[in-house]
């Protein structure tokens, strides 16, 4: 197998790295989106799902979700995990929800947002008015990402990390089909656009992925952190264009929430 992509991968690692401390100089933003989104970088995600396959989605997935189980790309990460954090739900959603990685609890469970942000993600989900069941939920990373010499934390997925594992949420996505995907946080925007610009820039306005709608909204982790009802509201206007794009009703407790402390 060719070094390249991965050469390839630690460069486009570095310069986006830079641009994130604020040296603009080494490539521009289009420039590293053009590199990530080279077929060495992001290869052609293997055919396991065909426009035209008699399988069902739910059989398409089963095959792609044991394929990823068995997933050794990130040597690291295959070494650390306890499990291959595929994604969850329903193969037919109308929307996708796409995070950043596994935590512990997810890693342990095997299962995306099952602690104490996911518990937020499921009380927004039946807020719009779903199941946690009728929507799907992933990660741009399957693993967690390992924290060596450390028992407890987390810390992003890195650029080559991501972009390894890519191929696997473009495949789910392609599968799917969801009406709207919704992007939370910033690693899930930098993944699903190629942007490093600011999230509070990027949400509530429409984006694009691979011809699907994309909302990006705050992760509900940073939502725990930041109790203010400003914020909170920031991310239920989101919700309720994505509400708006599929063609439900909203009703006016709906419009209201968040508005004054008695709705919070
Ligand atoms: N945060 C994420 O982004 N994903 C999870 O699965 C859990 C927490």
């Amino acid at each position: 197998m060719s070094a390249f992509p991965e050469a390839l991968r630690a460069v486009i690692g570095h310069l986006e790295r830079a641009r994130e401390t604020g040296y603009t100089r080494g490539a521009s933003q289009s420039a590293l989106v053009r590199l990530r989104e080279t077929p060495e970088v992001t290869p052609a995600p293997t055919p396991v799902s065909r426009a035209d396959d008699p399988e069902s989605k739910a059989q398409r997935l089963a095959r792609l979700h044991a394929i990823a189980s068995a997933c050794t790309k990130c040597p690291h990460l295959a070494a650390s995990r306890k499990t291959v954090v595929f994604g969850v739900g329903n193969p037919e959603a109308e929307i996708m929800f796409v995070g950043e990685a596994p935590g512990a609890e997810e890693d342990a469970q095997g299962e995306p947002f099952v602690g104490r942000a996911g518990q937020l993600l499921t009380k927004i989900i039946q807020t719009m008015g779903y199941r946690r069941e009728d929507v799907y939920i992933a990660n741009i990373l399957k693993c967690r990402p390992d924290t060596p010499g450390q028992t407890a934390g987390n810390r992003p997925p890195t650029p080559e990390e991501m972009g390894t594992c890519f191929p696997y949420l473009t495949e789910q996505v392609g599968i799917i089909q969801p009406r709207v995907i919704v992007g939370l946080g910033a690693t899930a925007a930098k993944g699903l656009l190629g942007q490093t610009r600011p999230l509070g820039e990027l949400r509530g306005a429409w984006h694009d992925f691979r011809g699907i709608p994309l909302m990006v909204t705050y992760h509900p982790a940073y939502l725990l952190r930041n109790q203010a009802l400003s914020e909170k509201r920031k991310a239920w206007e989101d919700m309720l264009q994505v509400k708006e794009r599929l063609g439900h009703a909203i009703s006016e407790r709906d419009r209201g929430y968040f508005l004054s402390k008695s709705s919070a």
